[in-house]
């Protein structure tokens, strides 16, 4: 009989239809391809503050749980990176000058309800933002910096000072991610949630779109 695939491989497969939905969104391919503007990148960065308000606020909470405290790690914290950027390009007065998108708001309440009692659907979520800062996030970073003349501040959110390796990272978390010993029913409802994350951004990015064209 065939070895199973490794959870981390399933999952992976499973979202590679939702993750290419993502990617494609026409505010991501136009921020990325010069076509968009510096304005446009802040506008995503203020909604990547409420919804790590969230995330970071549901790791605290999730912190004596087994299994989510194997994948909470320090060196992931994203919200004081976020802060530093939007002070840095919004002004000292940034926080008054942001307000989450409706699908934002949708995001982070999920968020928030599954923080605060279901382990693997946190683990979705984190998953799902994690290890995409440290995988597409670093692509992304790249193109910023060269479409819109960043140097690092502005941009903090996707450095990682912590993280040398984020292969070795992203590796580990795999590992650990195959070694929890979910059910399979529980495996299949991780990969659901992962898939609802991603959906998630994408409505943000159609959202940044519409706010946009309104604007
Ligand atoms: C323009 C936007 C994006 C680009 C260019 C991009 C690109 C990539 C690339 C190149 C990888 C590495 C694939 C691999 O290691 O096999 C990756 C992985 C990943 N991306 Fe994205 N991505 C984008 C948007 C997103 C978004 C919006 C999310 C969700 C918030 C996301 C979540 C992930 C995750 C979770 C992984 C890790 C998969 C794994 O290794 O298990 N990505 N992305």
């Amino acid at each position: 009989m065939a070895e199973p695939i490794p959870f981390s491989e399933a999952l992976r497969e499973r979202t590679r239809g939702v993750h290419q939905e993502s990617e494609g969104a026409v505010f991501m391919q136009d921020l990325m391809s010069g076509k968009g503007s510096r304005d446009d990148y802040i506008a995503l960065l203020a909604q990547h503050y409420f919804i790590y308000e969230a995330l970071e606020e549901a790791a605290v909470g999730m912190a004596d749980d087994p299994v989510a405290a194997l994948f909470i790690s320090p060196k992931l914290t994203r919200l004081p990176a976020i802060e530093t950027d939007l002070e840095f390009l919004l002004g000292a007065d940034w926080r008054d000058r942001i307000a989450p998108l409706p699908s934002t708001m949708r995001y982070t309440a999920r968020i928030r309800e599954v923080g605060a009692g279901w382990p693997g659907g946190f683990i979705a979520h984190h998953y799902t933002r994690y290890l995409g800062d440290l995988s597409g996030g670093q692509i992304i970073r790249t193109l910023l910096q060269r479409q819109y003349g960043f140097d690092t501040n502005g941009v903090g959110f996707y450095l990682f000072a912590d993280i040398a390796k984020p292969k070795l990272f992203k590796d580990t978390y795999r590992s650990q991610l195959d070694a929890v010993q979910w059910t399979e029913e529980e495996r299949d409802r991780v990969i659901g949630e992962v898939g609802l994350a991603f959906r998630f951004n994408t409505e943000l990015f159609d959202d940044l779109a519409t706010a946009k064209a309104a604007a």
